[in-house]
């Protein structure tokens, strides 16, 4: 055993503050010769699950002495973290590391570097090694918190760093983390899912189903309180199963009540919740808070109780309409969205039919529609009867347009009120306008002071443009 091996500890996050301290005295020296500052760039695709990995990425590059650029073409890291619950999330992810081989052309000494959920699958590795050698570093979901061990061997070692993990047993907490946000950000209550949906490859991709101990959760939300963010969107792939294997006996709702406790936090969110284990409790904890969120996320995926159950998403088009149902009896201010999947194999017309039923009787506030993806190795990819393109065309544009209709409703109906938003940033396209969201999560787009930015404001919800709003701000 080497000096330095005796050294290194082996307890996280005592390890990972070790290689930080190392990476950076590497990255220092190379400064040095370069006289100027090294900088990295993330890209992310999917979910807010990978948008807050790229957070903790983001913190650890950040911590070895990397400053973030803009510029992916002159970056002297560029990390990828990649999604793929649809096969568009896989060719995205190509397409660009096509763009990022010319770039290192001009910039030999780029790093390039892939993880998240896309990794987890031995045959993109595979296509990676082959068809992408200028890949200099590739791990998976299991392994973010150890990109600075991974950086250190890779910078000592000058050759690829390849490291998947296929399953994760802990959770290693206190990690540094760079949030987008000043003002709100997501906060991990669980990794991983049991649910398996037959179509989908998150259980595949991200492993078995591990809640944090709520106190952990607790600890951390208080400190983002303490440094100014007052709202925090909880995260899981399955919220409403929190809880299970946890040291104490807990579930979501009294997550729930006890994140409402801590001073500084204005608004709660969380994402996603399944319709399966939706509990009264969880209802009337909401209905009773005064800082959760008007706005449940509910998965419907199909409105045909046949497909639902080929699906394995245990609830049937009348106990999902009775579930949401509940909710808006509950709640009448709630905006329930949803994500509905198009082309499932078997599907008809008539399946078709039930969902657009569902959307009517529902009246989403807002709808996700994906064409099914088939991934290798879910029960759907091997099943009969896929159904054909020219069908999932047509009967993708029914729903599509059924779910606009509704969702304009939905928003037309709250013309003239005053609601209060949580001002976001300066609008995109307009940089006289400010962006606020609302409690609903619909978002109002009003001339003010960019001063307000972080700040919750009341504004008078003046025209609606379908989707979104232009408002009037309001005397506090
Ligand atoms: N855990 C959440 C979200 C998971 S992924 C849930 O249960 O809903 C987000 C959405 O992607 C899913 O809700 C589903 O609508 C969609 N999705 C997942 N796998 C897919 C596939 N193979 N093809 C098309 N859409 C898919
Ligand atoms: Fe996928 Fe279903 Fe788990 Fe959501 S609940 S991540 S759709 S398996
Ligand atoms: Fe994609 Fe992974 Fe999220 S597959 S949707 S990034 S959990």
């Amino acid at each position: 055993m080497n000096e330095e091996a005796n050294i290194v500890p082996v307890t996280e996050p005592e390890r990972q503050n070790h290689y930080i301290g190392e990476v950076a005295k590497l990255l220092r020296a190379r400064e040095k010769s370069l006289q100027r500052k090294l900088t990295c760039y993330i890209a992310t695709f999917g979910c807010q699950m990978n948008a807050r990995d790229s957070e903790k990425l983001l913190g650890i590059l950040k911590a070895v002495g990397y400053v973030e650029t803009e510029d992916e073409r002159s970056a002297d890291l560029v990390l990828m973290n990649t999604c793929t619950v649809r096969d568009n999330a896989d060719q995205r992810v190509y397409g660009r590391l096509g763009v990022l081989k010319g770039y290192k052309q001009e910039h030999p000494d780029m790093l390039i570097g892939l993880c998240g959920c896309m990794m987890q699958e031995p045959s993109v590795i595979e296509k990676i090694q082959k068809s992408y050698p200028h890949v200099d570093l590739i791990f998976g979901t299991h392994n973010i918190y150890k990109l600075a061990e991974l950086l250190y061997r890779l910078l000592t070692e000058q050759r690829p760093v390849i490291e998947i993990l296929d399953h994760a047993d802990t959770v290693v907490e206190d990690i540094p983390t760079e949030r987008k946000y000043p003002f709100k950000s997501g906060v991990n209550i669980m990794f991983g899912c049991d649910k398996f949906c037959s179509y989908c490859i998150v259980p595949y991709v991200r492993g078995r189903e591990r809640s944090r101990e709520m106190d952990d959760i607790l600890c951390e939300i208080r400190r983002l309180a303490d440094s100014g963010v007052i709202e925090v969107m909880l995260l899981g792939q399955n919220v409403n199963s929190y809880g299970k294997h946890c040291r104490k006996e807990v579930d979501f709702a009294t997550l729930l009540k006890e994140v409402e406790k801590i001073e500084g936090i204005s608004r709660i969110r969380f994402m996603t919740p399944h319709p399966q284990d939706f509990s009264d409790d969880v209802i009337s904890v909401i209905r009773d808070s005064e800082k959760i969120c008007r706005h449940i996320h509910l998965p419907l995926q199909s409105g045909s109780s046949r497909i639902l159950k080929l699906m394995n998403r245990h609830y049937t088009k009348e106990s999902y309409l009775q579930l949401a149902e509940k909710i808006r009896k509950q709640i009448p201010d709630v905006a329930i969205t949803t994500d509905i999947i198009v082309g499932f194999p078997t599907e008809t017309e008539e399946d078709i039919e039930d969902t657009l039923d569902v959307i009517r009787k529902v009246g989403f506030d807002n709808a996700f529609t994906f064409i099914y993806s088939k991934r290798t190795g879910t029960p759907a990819a091997s099943m009969d009867g896929q159904v054909s393109e020219a069908f999932i065309k047509e009967q993708f544009a029914r729903v599509l347009q059924l779910v606009q209709e509704t969702s304009k409703v939905r928003a037309q109906g709250l013309e003239g009120q005053v609601t209060d938003v949580l001002v976001e940033e300066i609008n995109e396209h307009d940089p006289n306008l400010l962006t606020g969201r609302m409690s609903n999560n619909l978002l109002v787009h009003f001339p003010a002071d960019p001063a307000l930015i972080g700040k919750i404001v009341p504004v008078r919800l003046a025209e609606c443009k379908g989707f979104y709003y232009l408002g009037v701000l309001q005397n506090n």
